[in-house]
């Protein structure tokens, strides 16, 4: 009965100690090993947003508060540049000189699409239209398009969206 007991308790107390090894081991584990992979810290490794910059031409232009918004062979070659934020155009009365717009319709948000042949921005969704210099010629909108100084420097285009 006696040997019983300590042969239980024997084996009680090792596999407790059994259980608590993994414990101990993780304890002293120092944690990332130096050369692993780490997929979370290889994303982190990277945390400037801001566009690439290449050249003299990009700090120049964020030196003057413009922004490069595309080329000039992109713009003559699309009809227009830029993103969701802004869109630039050959001015149809002085082909030498670009303007800029939100191409955010004023109307209920749709993006405007250039018309180079009808030398108007169009809305597709209600298709109201408007001017290169962002006025209303058709409704339903009733508010222009608001719009940036842009400018051609060298082979860029160029936006001061601020
Ligand atoms: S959203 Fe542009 S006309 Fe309605």
């Amino acid at each position: 009965m006696n040997m019983q007991r300590r042969s239980f308790l024997t084996y009680l107390g090792v596999g407790w100690a059994a259980s608590c090894f993994p414990l101990v081991l993780s304890a002293c584990d120092t944690g990332a090993k130096k050369n692993e992979y780490d997929p979370k810290v290889a994303a982190n490794t990277s945390t400037d947003s801001k566009p690439a910059t290449s050249g003299a031409g990009n700090e120049i232009a964020a030196a003057t508060g413009f922004t490069v918004v595309g080329t000039v062979v992109d713009l003559d070659k699309a009809g227009s540049v830029g993103n969701k934020q802004v869109l630039v155009v050959r001015d149809p009365t002085n082909k030498s000189n670009v303007l800029a717009v939100n191409p955010t319709c004023t109307h209920k948000g749709c993006a405007v699409k250039w018309k180079a042949t009808e030398n108007h921005f169009e809305c597709p969704c209600h298709d109201s239209d408007f001017a290169p210099d962002g006025k209303v010629l058709k409704s339903p909108a009733t508010k222009p398009l608001a719009t940036y100084t842009a400018k051609i420097e060298g082979d860029k285009v160029m936006v001061k969206l601020a």
